[in-house]
């Protein structure tokens, strides 16, 4: 099949390439590079030994984007294209608003347009707020608590009314939880700009002595050990899970929705210890305030996933840690 993948040149989407390659897969790219860097892909060619099509373009820049769909017979879609820092969507929102959902319009209205009748959606955990009972399954309340969240939410609902206008669409929803980890060979990883905002790369830049220790963001949660609890996925099993997704929609399925997660929580303490274990080294710490927004718990029920697509995580945090050590020590200065 022809996959049109946006965002592609990121984390989750360089790690997806790779996998959609192997497959056989004809790759193509849009990225206007605004959170990454190209040596991504270049590294993905070299481990695949496979070309990929490259487009670097904004989706907000129609005409470009209708170049990529003149241009190619595209089967699906892979919409990763988005910002995604929570604090940052906060401080501003309307840049958040446009990009990420005036680049899905342009992207679905061009779909429409071309005939491409399939998309899997980058949506997030984080449309579950609050959650009040863990595990979470796809039918609980859905809320946001910040821009970026609210952006996910409204994605999730516009594009049903996509499906309501036109049903032969077919759409999936993946509910990503906390993806970390890298692909095994330690050539691709998550290069995050500035100071990191999530945990595992703050740790790994703490194990290669970038920073001095890691901040723990409060210790007196409701959880085991006081700390926030979340269900970490390795980001290679997440990259499969898109390529059961897209089988699904060859079974013109209309809309669904999965979580992608482990099923299982652990906390940032329990992070800190299997990263050091990974590392061969101590990993220095201290507890400080909780970070507002944060909540106590946050884990997947992921059965819905594995009995409609057959796809289960298979790595474990031990694994997930390896490998972020692995791609942070080969490469300290990410893909720079
Ligand atoms: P990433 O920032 O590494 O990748 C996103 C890519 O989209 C980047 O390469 C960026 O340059 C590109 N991009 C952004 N806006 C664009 C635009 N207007 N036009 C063209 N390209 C654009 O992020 P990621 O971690 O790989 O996340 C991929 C998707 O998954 C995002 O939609 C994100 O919100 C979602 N998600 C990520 C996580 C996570 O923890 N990483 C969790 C849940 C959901
Ligand atoms: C973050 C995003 C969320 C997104 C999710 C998956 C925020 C507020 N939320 O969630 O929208 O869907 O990533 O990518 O950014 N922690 C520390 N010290 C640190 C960093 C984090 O103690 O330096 C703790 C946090 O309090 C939390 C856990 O580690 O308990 C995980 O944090 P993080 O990696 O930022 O992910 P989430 O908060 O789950």
């Amino acid at each position: 099949m022809n996959i049109l993948v946006t965002g592609g040149a990121g984390y989750i989407g360089s790690h997806t390439c790779l996998v959609l390659l192997k497959e056989g897969h004809n790759v193509i790219v849009v990225d206007n590079l605004s959170n990454s860097s190209l040596e991504s892909l270049k590294r993905v060619k070299k481990l695949t030994g496979k070309e990929l099509a490259f487009y670097e373009l904004d989706l907000l820049n129609l005409e470009s984007l209708e170049r990529v769909f003149i241009e190619n017979e595209i089967d699906s879609v892979i919409h990763f294209a988005g910002l995604k820092a929570v604090g940052e969507s906060v401080s501003i929102p309307l840049h958040y608003y446009h990009n990420n959902l005036t680049g899905t319009f342009n992207l679905c209205s061009l779909m429409n347009k071309h005939g491409v009748k399939n998309i899997v959606f980058s949506s997030s955990a984080t449309v579950y707020g609050d959650p009040e009972i863990v595990p979470i399954t796809e039918s609980a309340s859905l809320s946001a608590t910040n821009p970026y969240g609210r952006t996910k939410l409204m994605l999730e609902e516009i594009l049903q009314d996509l499906y309501v206008a036109d049903n032969s669409l077919n759409i999936a929803i993946l509910r990503y939880f906390n993806p970390i980890g890298a692909h095994e060979s330690g050539e691709i990883g998550e290069d995050p700009n500035g100071i990191p905002n999530n945990l595992v790369p703050y740790v790994a830049q703490v194990a290669v002595g970038k920073r001095e220790q890691v901040g723990v963001f409060g210790d007196d949660y409701d959880t085991p050990d006081g700390t926030g609890v979340r269900d970490y996925i390795h980001v290679m099993d997440l990259a499969g899970g898109h390529l059961k997704a897209l089988e699904k929609l060859n079974s013109k399925p209309g809309v669904v929705i999965y979580n992608l997660g482990t099923g299982k929580g652990y906390s940032v303490l329990d992070v800190i210890k299997a990263f050091s274990k990974a590392a061969g080294k101590d990993i220095p710490y201290s507890i400080g305030p909780r970070r507002p927004g944060d909540i106590a718990n946050c884990y997947a029920e992921p059965s819905f996933a594995e009995k409609e697509l057959g796809w289960k995580a298979v790595k474990n945090i031990d694994d997930m840690c390896v490998d972020s050590w692995r791609w942070q020590s080969q490469n300290p200065n990410g893909f720079s």
